[in-house]
């Protein structure tokens, strides 16, 4: 569905409200109420058998004695006849019928549900719903919600995933001055999903920032291809509710079990470019200040401020919040040298004292606003009853209207009723003031983190040999298995262009002497079997064998071993391969989300993974770009950029290691688990020592 379908969803030029009520208190009564109160300026026909008039309007006995075309029909009666109701909308060729009633799919009630569907593609209807709140549409402008009936309009889109959180939002919204351009949940999607309409939205030209609450997504990978085709100044805030970890499931990875579904959903909307609010109250905070600030043009944030002590608490938070303050002693000389009183401090944060009224405030945000080295503002003000607030207020305004759209200035405000006041006709204004100075610095980064450049990288041609990949896991699905053996692991290893220590497989004492003459001592062996998971605890894998006496006396004892712990286990063989010395043990893998798909790992490896948790995820592909910056975010980065004197290690062969895995699980989706762990990474150089991987067969 494109935009242009959903034109009359949004503009809608006659609506007819079916289920209208004479009865105030009743949603049929308040829906007409509030589209007749916003402003509506096309026909509005209340349609109910019993006749007679709502709100001054002629009431329709039904849709089909209404003479003109309508476009929108809000369905408000109860479930056993909205299906009929609907149908006769649909007949009378009404493009699109918002359906309120709840009773549908959600309590089980599919087949009606998709019955309503139907009845209305007969006709080339389209339905947003059931079980919606209804639609605020600026571009009508129309509320045909039965929420509060006042709604600003602005820029700021709300789509909402629940219905009683939407109403709710309507409500949070008016409170805190928000301009909208639209609010709407989509219930039930019977129909109209919110990717269709987030595709309108794209391109209605009036929005400028979204703030999604979303429940649960069966695809989110959908998602992250959708918001790919918002356009570049859009900026996408989402609350995402419930941190639980669903979908947990069997997997036979340590990436797998690592992977709960909200690091995933972390990870997913850091790289689609959505900020991600813990609560409400920041997801408000910060789409009222993407909506009402342009691009910073670098990182030197000025704090102007009347008080010392909220200054420090300001300038602490940045510090929290890695938001740069300028701290060129020149630039602040020139700038502010002459508008600070002699007591005052023209150091970053830029004090002018408790006696500044509006005209300092004006001088000094006037001088910031037009030194080309401060990018970004923050206007702190403390009450100190030594001026009045009137002219304050009339500064912060001015300056809003004359440089708002060239640099972002965040207001806070501390004190008592005077200034909560001032804030709230500030917000009206779409202008970003906070009664919290820590609100105010959260609301500037997330307008950093929202532009920071997402620029999109070419993806580089390697020399990967897919021939022998497939091969080898052509037989492993001819066997009937699963799960690759170790040394079929690292031949997909060595495929990939992973630097692997050299290994073979032997069968007896003789060959497998040779082999370790052949590789190089000191060498490990390790008994190869499907049916041993746990080959170290049972004497399945034996390190460090220097010499031939070694080598004969350790094949014997791993096959004495594992025919007493695993009698019954098919043994194929043992592994002879080089014993590499030690390094920085990292992890790498992938696993398959059930809404993101095929999902990539980087941490902290060993035998302590799972103890110590310390990997990130980004769903796959995943550019170089994006994987340095996964490398960075582990909680033991230092290791790897060394610590105690250690030297840094070849954090680049990380990166390639990384890449080139993303590379593997796009080229072959059968993979469906895999872990490299370790990959040890060195000076120079990082080698895959193990790695297990698991497909999905193809029945
Ligand atoms: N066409 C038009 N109007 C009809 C009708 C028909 N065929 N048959 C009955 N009506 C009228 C009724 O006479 C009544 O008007 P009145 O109040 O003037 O008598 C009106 O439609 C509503 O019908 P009623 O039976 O009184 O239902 P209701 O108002 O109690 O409930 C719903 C209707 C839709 C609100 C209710 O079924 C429902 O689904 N509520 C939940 C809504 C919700 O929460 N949605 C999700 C939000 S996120």
């Amino acid at each position: 569905m494109t935009e242009a379908d959903l034109k009359y969803l949004f503009s809608p030029r006659h609506v007819a409200v079916v289920g209208a009520s004479h009865r105030e208190g009743k949603i049929g009564y308040t829906v007409m109420k509030n589209i007749i109160d916003s402003g509506y300026n096309g026909k509005v026909y209340p349609v109910n058998p019993k006749g007679g008039e709502i709100l001054g309007k002629k009431v329709y006995r039904d849709i089909l004695s209404i003479n003109g075309s309508v476009d929108l029909a809000l369905i408000i009666v109860p479930a056993s006849i909205a299906v009929n109701a609907v149908e006769e909308c649909a007949k009378k060729a009404v493009k699109f019928a918002i359906v309120i009633t709840s009773g549908f799919s959600e309590i089980g009630n599919i087949d009606a549900e998709r019955e309503m569907v139907k009845k209305a593609r007969e006709h080339g209807m389209r339905i947003l719903g059931p079980n919606v709140f209804g639609l605020y549409s600026a571009s009508a402008p129309i509320n045909a919600t039965f929420g509060p009936s006042k709604v600003r309009p602005g820029n700021i889109a709300v789509i909402s995933q629940s219905g009683a959180l939407g109403i709710a939002m309507i409500g949070k919204t008016a409170e805190e001055n928000m301009g909208l351009s639209t609010i709407v949940s989509i219930g039930n999607k019977a129909d109209i999903t919110e990717a269709d309409i987030m595709s309108y939205v794209f391109n209605d030209d009036i929005t400028k920032v979204i703030f999604l609450y979303i429940e649960g997504l069966e695809n989110g990978r959908e998602l992250m291809e959708l918001v790919k085709k918002k356009p570049d100044n859009m900026k996408i805030v989402a609350i995402k509710a419930g941190k639980s970890k669903v979908g947990a499931r069997a997997v036979a990875s340590h990436t797998g079990s690592l992977a709960g579904s909200d690091k995933i959903f972390d990870a997913a909307f850091k790289q689609a470019g959505i900020l991600r609010a813990e609560s409400l109250e920041d997801g408000f905070n910060w789409v009222a200040t993407l909506a009402a600030c342009p691009k910073p043009a670098g990182k030197n944030v000025v704090i102007i401020t009347n008080g010392g002590g909220i200054g420090v608490l300001a300038a602490d938070a940045c510090e929290k919040y890695g938001v740069g303050l300028m701290n060129d002693m020149e630039v602040l000389n020139k700038t502010f040298g002459d508008v600070i009183p002699k007591f005052g401090s023209y150091k970053n944060p830029v004090d002018l004292t408790g006696q500044a009224g509006g005209d300092d405030y004006k001088e000094a945000l006037e001088k910031a606003l037009n030194e080309e080295d401060i990018h970004a503002i923050i206007a702190l003000y403390c009450q100190t009853d030594m001026t009045p607030l009137e002219p304050l207020k009339n500064t912060f305004r001015e300056m809003q209207r004359k440089y708002g759209n060239r640099k972002p200035i965040i207001y806070s405000l501390f004190g008592g009723e005077g200034t909560d006041k001032i804030i709230e006709e500030l917000k009206g204004d779409g202008i970003p003031a906070f009664y919290d100075v820590e609100d105010a610095v959260s609301s500037l980064n997330a307008l950093y983190k929202a532009h920071e450049d997402g620029k999109k990288e070419k993806r580089e041609s390697l020399d990967i040999d897919e021939s022998r990949i497939k091969k080898v896991i052509e037989n492993v699905a001819g066997d009937g298995r699963t799960q690759l053996l170790g040394t079929e692991a690292k031949e997909v290893m060595v495929a990939v262009g992973l630097d692997v220590p050299p290994f073979k497989v032997v069968k007896n004492i003789e060959h497998a002497v040779n082999t370790a003459e052949e590789i190089g001592y000191p060498v490990v062996m390790k008994v190869i079997s499907e049916d041993i998971v746990h080959k170290t605890d049972i004497g399945g894998v034996l390190l460090d064998i220097d010499n031939e006496k070694e080598v004969i006396e350790g094949y014997e004892a791993i096959i004495r071993n594992c025919r007493q712990y695993a009698p019954n286990a098919n043994i194929r063989g043992v592994e002879i391969a080089k014993m590499v010395p030690d390094g920085v043990e990292t992890i790498v893998g992938i696993t398959t989300d059930p809404s993101f798909g095929k999902v990539m790992m980087f941490g902290l490896g060993g035998i302590y993974v799972e103890v110590l948790k310390d990997v990130v995820f980004r769903v796959a592909p995943v550019s170089k770009r994006e994987i340095s910056k996964m490398v960075r975010e582990i909680n033991s980065y230092s290791l790897l950029t060394g610590v105690r004197g250690e030297s840094r290690k070849d954090i680049d062969s990380v990166i390639d290691t990384i890449y080139r895995i993303g590379i593997l699980a796009d080229k072959f989706p059968e993979i469906s688990e895999l872990d490299i762990n370790p990959l040890v990474v060195y000076e120079k150089g990082a080698k895959v020592l193990d790695a297990r991987i698991s497909i999905e067969v193809k029945k």
